[in-house]
């Protein structure tokens, strides 16, 4: 495994590539790896000739009160993790690097930013475009690789590749949980014990907001006194919505998500089914 920290090696290693007419699969994370990142990398491996992890924490998606500064960072065990799933190449840039001048331009992640996690954090999806554009262009991958764990993200990611034809496609993965359901993140390590032992109650909420959807009640109001009475955090949004393109009223594909803020960490989850 090669790591790869200048844009100047890493165009140089993908040119080789292209021209040997092999694919290359990217996996775009901030690191801090964990097993929802590997099975990114599990299916990219299975679909491509190369693997690519991006190990990058953006600082243009993060708002100024947000947890840049101490968001979890370990590039050594990340790169061992890395090793062993046999990534091919990390491209680990600098800041300096990515955004080495003030940009004058950014892409707005529009409507589908309006709602969710876009409308508590008001600039994150278009920071996140900014950066996947630029790592789209650097890395030219034949397929990017998102976990449904980030649904908004993940359909607003599909937009930008459609809406702007990136010669490329996007390929979901499911969320990876762990044994009592709480979804993987790298958030979590910020939870106390006692958080730790609730967090697995915003699975179940999903889970029983899903049943009351399905049974034509508002599952809204029902998840939201479940997790009110279930756990210490505090509620940042609980909606169904339609999937993927989040408007309200859904009728085939929708969505359940939720966001709950903790002492120190924010968690978000969601679930994905057909209505009707
Ligand atoms: P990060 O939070 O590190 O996540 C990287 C990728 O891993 C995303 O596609 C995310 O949806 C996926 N992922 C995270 N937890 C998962 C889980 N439990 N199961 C399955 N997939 C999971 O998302 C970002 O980084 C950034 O916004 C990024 C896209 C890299 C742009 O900076």
């Amino acid at each position: 495994m090669q790591v790869l920290n200048s844009l100047q090696d890493f165009k140089a290693w993908v040119r080789e590539v292209k021209k040997s007419g092999r694919t290359i699969g990217l996996v775009p994370t901030m690191g801090f790896l964990h097993e929802g990142h590997l099975s990114l990398v599990e299916q990219a491996k299975a679909e491509n000739d190369f693997v690519v992890m991006s190990i990058f924490v953006n600082p243009a998606q993060f708002g100024p009160n947000e947890d840049f500064d101490r968001y979890p960072r370990d590039f050594e065990r990340d790169s061992m993790l890395a090793e062993q799933a046999w990534v091919d190449v990390i491209f680990a840039p600098s800041a300096e690097e990515m955004y080495p001048r003030k940009s004058q331009l950014s892409i707005s992640a529009g409507p589908l930013a309006s709602v969710l996690c876009g409308a508590s954090r008001p600039g994150h999806f278009d920071g996140v475009l900014k950066v996947v554009t630029k790592l789209f262009h650097l890395a030219e991958p034949d397929i990017a690789y998102f976990g449904q764990k980030d649904a908004q993200q993940l359909a607003i990611i599909e937009s930008l590749v459609r809406d702007f034809n990136f010669p490329m496609e996007i390929h979901r993965v499911a969320t990876v949980r762990e044994k009592d359901g709480l979804a993987k993140s790298s958030r979590n390590v910020y939870l106390s014990e006692a958080e730790r032992k609730q967090a697995p109650k915003l699975y179940e909420a999903l889970k029983l907001g899903k049943k009351a959807a399905m049974q034509g009640r508002d599952p809204v109001s029902e998840m939201k006194g479940f997790l009110q009475s279930e756990t210490s955090g505090v509620i940042d949004y609980v909606e169904l919505l339609s999937y993927p393109d989040l408007t309200p009223s859904p009728d085939g594909q929708a969505i359940l998500a939720l966001a709950v803020q903790f002492e120190r960490a924010r968690l978000i989850d969601n679930i994905i089914f057909t209505l009707k």
